[in-house]
């Protein structure tokens, strides 16, 4: 801040909070110091107001937020280029000295955030690196493990895949049996540090719209053994020909999925994300899908990322996935 701007800044909240002051002292002193039964004169639709004191609690009070007033403007920063007497730096347990990114003197919230971070990284940091350490199948038995592990994903999971973990419209299921792009242990950990990628591509442009309605109808009665809608004029042969000619690249010759691109198993519609109903069938199938699971590497780090691993493999695996 310029010294022009700095001395504005001042000058302009000192002077408010002086005049206040004077304001506050120099009405009181007209005012008569005892209650009494007079009115100032004034009738408002017959409501009157007596010519009493300010309260001395009220005066008290008013004192009160002007001295905090003045004592904030001493501790922070904030009036002009004044720094504020709060330290802008901390010591993690006593010895560190903790700098500060934004190389900000002063008290500032990302001070705080980062003293804050700063502590837990010390006190959590050992038991990560422990976890970390450990195969993901033993992680996933340690009843503190998946506690830290719940935690991080109600908090940077759950928007996504529920608090319960169940998914939702467009969001794998992660406590059921079906993987799209694979359930061990250091598969489930792969997809959470680099992320995933669905994507199947519209097929009416290569198998033609008149088939979209047949390989749907095939896919239903023949994979996954439901019926059609009531009077449903289909080709399931025209069908179950596309079906080996094209889905099978990606989702199998017999519709079990293909986890290396993340197709899924088609014979398992409680599983599906876009709806298994004929209709929603035939819109992936006419449009195609595309969706992603951002990667976390970067945003947790291999030690957290671990942890989300076993939570995850847990919730389908042993005496946690009953819960
Ligand atoms: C922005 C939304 C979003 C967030 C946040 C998110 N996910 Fe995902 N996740 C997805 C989507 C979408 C997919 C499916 C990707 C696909 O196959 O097209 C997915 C897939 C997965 C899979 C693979 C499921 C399978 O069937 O193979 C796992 C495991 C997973 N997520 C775990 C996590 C964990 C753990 C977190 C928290 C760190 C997380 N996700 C955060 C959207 C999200
Ligand atoms: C190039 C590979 C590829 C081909 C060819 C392909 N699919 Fe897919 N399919 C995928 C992938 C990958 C996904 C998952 C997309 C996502 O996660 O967003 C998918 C998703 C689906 C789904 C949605 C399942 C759900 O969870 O809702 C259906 C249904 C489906 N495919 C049917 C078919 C049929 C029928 C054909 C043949 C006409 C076909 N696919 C051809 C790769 C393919």
């Amino acid at each position: 801040m310029t010294l022009f701007w700095s001395l504005y800044v001042t000058v302009l909240s000192l002077g408010t909070i002086f005049t206040l002051t004077w304001l506050l002292f120099t009405t009181r002193r007209g005012q008569r110091s005892e209650t009494t039964d007079e009115t100032v004169g004034h009738s408002f639709d017959g409501i009157e107001e007596y010519d009493n004191p300010l309260p001395k609690w009220w005066f008290l009070l008013f004192c009160a937020t002007i001295v905090c007033a003045l004592g904030y403007l001493v501790l922070y920063p904030g009036l002009g280029n004044w720094k504020g007497l709060l330290p802008g730096y901390s010591y993690v347990n006593n010895e560190t000295k903790q700098e500060f990114s934004n190389g900000q003197p002063g008290w500032t919230g990302v001070h705080e955030w980062e003293k804050e971070m700063a502590k837990a990284d010390a006190k959590f940091g050992p038991i990560f690196a422990k976890f970390a350490a450990m195969p993901i199948e033993e992680v996933a038995k340690d009843p503190q493990a998946l506690k830290m592990g719940g935690r991080l994903f109600a908090s940077n999971c759950s928007v996504c895949h529920g608090s319960d973990a169940k998914g939702a419209y467009g969001f794998p299921n992660l406590t059921d049996d079906q993987w799209r792009w694979g359930g061990e242990p250091e598969t489930i950990k792969t997809t959470i540090m680099a992320g995933r990628h669905g994507m199947m591509p519209a097929q009416a442009p290569t198998i033609g719209e008149a088939n979209v309605p047949n390989v749907a109808a095939y896919v239903i009665t023949e994979l996954q053994g439901r019926k059609l809608p009531e009077g449903t004029k289909v080709d399931i042969e025209a069908g179950r020909k596309v079906f080996s000619t094209t889905c099978f690249a990606c989702h199998g010759a017999e519709g079990h999925g293909t986890p290396a691109m993340g197709a899924p198993n088609l014979t398992r519609p409680d599983a599906f994300i876009y709806g298994s109903s004929f209709a929603q069938m035939q819109q992936t199938i006419r449009y195609g899908r595309t969706n992603a699971m951002p990667a976390q590497a970067e945003l947790q780090g291999n030690d957290k990322v671990h942890l989300l691993a076993a939570y995850v493999y847990s919730l389908s695996h042993g005496d946690k996935a009953a819960e």
